[in-house]
């Protein structure tokens, strides 16, 4: 087969899929918002429901727009705090706890900042774009506990009384950099990418399955719908994660005692 010819996809990918993870040594998995939308999380550029479709990320997700309106932005990450608070992690979480149970090694890398995987159990999560429920000190630049005496509506840090901003990776920052090279080791690494849940469109997170792939990883995607980077894939398994990677699980067969 010439090297550019697409992936041929099989008859049932889902059983495909689940041979190359039986077989794995290495599975490096990336979620995104997608996995959280069946826990009542909406997602970010769905059309209708989508956080971007009703806001615009300049005015609330940039360090320029804290700057500009530092009270909107808390308002507006308050409100995505409750959200989050109130959701439950849902089976597609659950899947990927069970999932590293049956794995040598997985390495879970989240563009999620809203901390279910953990709360599903996962014990080591890589928080690529931070976490929404903790705060980071303007001026320490560290995680800082809040001050009591919030002056003006707006937190201040515990420690120097600095502004706090949430511990989340804006547009046009930096992506922290432990889980940012560690991510990159996984997904060199990794003999199986597992893509779930993401429209595979913001780098440098939406670069990690093709390094994988570049490496000679088998990259199985999971998302309802099409992505950039469903031609490019051999399993482009297509439905909600909460009922996908369950049955990707089960078909993983029983698990071998010991
Ligand atoms: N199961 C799996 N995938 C789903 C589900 C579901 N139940 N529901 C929706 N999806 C898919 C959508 O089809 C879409 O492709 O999840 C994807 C969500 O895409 P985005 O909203 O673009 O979210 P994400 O890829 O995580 O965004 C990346 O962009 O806005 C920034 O920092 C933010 O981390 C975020 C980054």
């Amino acid at each position: 087969m010439a090297t550019n010819d697409p992936p041929v996809a099989p008859a049932d990918p889902l059983q495909a899929a689940a041979a190359a993870i039986r077989k794995a040594r290495h599975v490096c998995v990336l979620t995104g918002a997608g996995i959280s939308a069946e826990s009542g999380i909406p997602t970010f550029r769905d059309a209708l429901t989508g956080l971007w479709s009703k806001f615009r990320p300049e005015e609330l997700a940039t360090p320029e727009a804290f700057e500009r309106d530092p009270e909107l932005v808390w308002k507006w990450y308050e409100w995505r705090r409750d959200l989050v608070r109130h959701a439950e992690p849902n089976a597609g979480h659950r899947a990927l706890v069970e999932l590293a149970r049956r794995v040598p090694r997985l390495t879970l890398v989240t563009q999620n900042v809203d901390g279910l995987h953990q709360r599903a159990g996962s014990p080591m999560v890589l928080e690529y774009h931070g976490n929404i429920l903790r705060d980071r000190c303007m001026v320490e630049g560290v995680v800082a506990e809040r001050a009591d005496d919030a002056r003006a509506g707006l937190p201040r840090c515990a420690a120097c009384g600095g502004l706090l901003r949430p511990d989340v990776v804006w547009f046009g920052e930096a992506i922290p950099r432990t889980p940012m090279m560690l991510a990159a080791a996984a997904a060199e690494d990794c003999d199986v990418f597992l893509s779930v849940g993401t429209s595979s469109l913001v780098y440098p997170a939406a670069g990690l399955a093709q390094a994988a792939a570049a490496r000679g990883a088998v990259v199985i995607e999971v998302n309802p719908d099409a992505t950039d980077l469903t031609p490019q894939v051999p399993f482009a398994l297509q439905g909600p994660a909460g009922r996908i990677l369950p049955d990707l699980c089960a078909a993983l067969g029983p698990r071998v005692a010991g």
